[in-house]
């Protein structure tokens, strides 16, 4: 077995309505007046008033940055940094998607730390320390609340990541009550999102671990149970409550076993069309294990059953996981084909172009991707 390294955030509070136990971890740390860091949808939804609620009651004084847009310019964290200052906040608080989640990462460190954010773009680029971070996700999908990992999205509409120790959570609440409202096209991104990053993990070609594989194993059983059901019965508390943990578990596995090429073919799709995270993860997946299928087959085959209840002790070729995940992302009503997000032919040789620009990602998929692999992956899906 080869030597490995595996971290994680050192705690999660799992379980509808452990909310509630937000201002005692805030109070046992000596957090009074907290930054929370959220967009203006979920704040129409309510849970900016649950949290004022909950610290209320214990003379807690928050202030919120509600200004977080979809694929976080870096201004969002500058904003952020510019209130977390002036109001003197001693922790940051992440609530809501993986958006949400990732500013509140980097406010935590350039609110006390004096550095130019494009020296910090990369691995391991951080220094020093950062605010006391709690994360709270609102939907089952990014795994942001336990990875070390934020993305921004630059002018020149290029994605970049800083990934740094530093930036795993201290505290982490898990309430699958605050995924109830997730719209149902939510819900299927998000859903396939982590998939994606538990199969990625599973396949990953640097960074392979036994404790990554049984939380991407774990992930996928979870998820693959339950993301036809919550996307039929979105009420569904249980089927909520194991798509947020399966969730956070692919998460655990991602930071650790990175994600690959279907990240990578994915991030231009959403940065130069607007679409959803989530959304652009599906359009490019089966293409993506077709193109890997002659190298990793064997990793495929091992967790097929996972991801595809119906496979499950079946016999099976490869076609079958790749079938099941089609009709998968059919049966989620996903649209599968790039025209229907508005890319046209023309557009293809400037997807693939900054596809490979995303090295971080495309140095751990099982089998190199070069320009005109990409260029052919995206005429397949076009
Ligand atoms: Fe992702």
């Amino acid at each position: 077995m080869n030597t490995f390294n595996f971290n994680s955030v050192p705690n999660i509070i799992s379980g509808p309505g452990k909310i509630n136990e937000l201002s005692n971890i805030c109070l046992k740390n000596q957090i009074f007046k907290p930054l929370v860091i959220t967009d203006s949808g979920i704040k129409e939804q309510g849970y900016v008033k649950i949290l004022e609620n909950i610290f209320s009651k214990k003379n807690i004084d928050a202030s919120i940055f509600d200004e977080v847009k979809a694929d976080p310019p870096e201004k969002n964290i500058f904003d952020a940094v510019y209130i977390a200052k002036k109001k003197k906040c001693d922790a940051i608080i992440g609530l809501g998607g993986g958006s949400s989640m990732d500013v509140a990462k980097a406010v935590s460190y350039f609110a006390i730390n004096d550095k130019n954010i494009k020296d910090c773009y990369g691995v391991g680029k951080l220094t020093l320390k950062r605010m006391p971070l709690i994360q709270i996700p609102t939907t089952a999908g990014t795994g942001s609340e336990v990875t070390n990992i934020a993305i921004f999205t630059l002018e020149s509409e290029q994605k970049m990541g800083i990934v740094d120790p530093l930036l795993y959570a201290d505290h982490v609440i898990l309430d699958a009550n605050l995924t109830l409202n997730l719209p149902n096209t939510i819900t299927a991104y998000s859903g396939i999102d982590a998939m994606v990053h538990a199969i990625e993990a599973y396949t990953t070609k640097l960074k392979k671990n036994p404790i990554s594989d049984s939380l991407a194993k774990e992930a996928l059983y979870l998820l693959g149970k339950n993301i036809k059901i919550v996307h039929r019965e979105p009420n569904n508390i249980k089927a909520r409550e194991s798509m947020l943990l399966g969730s956070t578990l692919a998460g655990m596995a991602f930071t650790n076993a990175p994600c690959a090429g279907v990240h990578a073919l994915a991030y231009p799709v959403g940065a130069l069309f607007k679409v959803p995270h989530g959304l652009s993860n599906s359009l490019v997946l089966t293409e993506v294990i077709k193109f890997n299928a002659n190298f990793a087959e064997s990793m495929y085959l091992e967790i097929a059953g996972l991801c595809i209840p119906e496979l499950k002790n079946k016999k099976i070729h490869i076609n079958d996981f790749i079938d099941g995940i089609d009709n998968l992302i059919r049966d989620l009503k996903i649209p599968n084909k790039l025209k229907e997000v508005g890319v046209n032919h023309n557009d293809i040789p400037k997807l693939a172009e900054d596809a490979m620009k995303q090295e971080r990602l495309l140095i751990n998929n099982p089998v190199k991707i070069e320009y005109k692999n990409a260029v052919n992956i995206y005429e397949a899906i076009l």
